[in-house]
């Protein structure tokens, strides 16, 4: 999918492809979620659709090349529940270990709050077990990968960000997930 262009603006979702629409959809996604009104469990095939276009997205090497199985998709969705859970507390560490770093607290400051971008952070993680990874799930990561970029927190940032995240998830989740069989390469 080109992202760009003429074919972009005809596109009926266009506003996701642009920073103020990735931004929005988390915010209101965030929203949502305090209010409960998005805690419908997506169905298989809602989940297999999504996942189809994955499959055939300009990513689909990077998906083969992790792995990435619609039934992998299908069990992350299963933990929706429980992932929503603890995902207030993985967020708050998370910000805890950012907010040690000056500079990266100065980033902060100049751009945002702890407090909204934690909230956004949230929507963000939990976009990741709504079982809608599909194009547009693509577009809202590279969108919020390139608004990091401007700010100046660059892939050496970024990656260690998302090991951290990564670790706190795992320390939240790895119980239970080696008790369900869900563990492998
Ligand atoms: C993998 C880790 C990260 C993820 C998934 C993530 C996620 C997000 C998301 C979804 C947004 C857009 C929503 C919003 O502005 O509220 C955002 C914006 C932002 N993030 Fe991150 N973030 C990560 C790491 C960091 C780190 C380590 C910093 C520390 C400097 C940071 C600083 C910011 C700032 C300042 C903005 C707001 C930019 C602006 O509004 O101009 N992020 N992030």
């Amino acid at each position: 999918m080109k992202i760009g262009g003429n074919a972009m603006s005809k596109c009926p979702f266009h506003a996701l492809f642009n920073e103020r629409g990735a931004m929005q959809f988390f915010r209101k996604k965030h929203q949502q979620e305090k209010e409960n009104t998005t805690s419908r469990s997506p169905t298989t095939e809602h989940v297999a659709t999504y996942y189809r276009q994955l499959a055939s997205s300009d990513q689909k090497q990077q998906v083969a090349f992790v792995k990435l199985t619609e039934e992998d998709v299908q069990r992350l969705t299963s933990i929706r529940p429980l992932f929503a859970k603890h995902v207030e507390r993985i967020v708050n560490a998370f910000y805890d270990q950012v907010g040690q770093m000056p500079h990266l607290r100065r980033i902060i400051d100049n751009h945002s709050t702890i407090d909204r971008l934690k909230q956004t952070l949230r929507a963000y993680l939990m976009d990741m077990v709504s079982g809608e990874i599909g194009e547009q799930y693509i577009i809202r990561r590279k969108v919020i990968g390139n608004v990091h970029n401007r700010i100046g927190l660059f892939p050496e940032w970024y990656l260690g960000a998302y090991t951290i995240i990564q670790n706190k998830q795992k320390n939240a989740f790895l119980p239970m997930l080696e008790s369900r069989g869900f563990l492998r390469d």
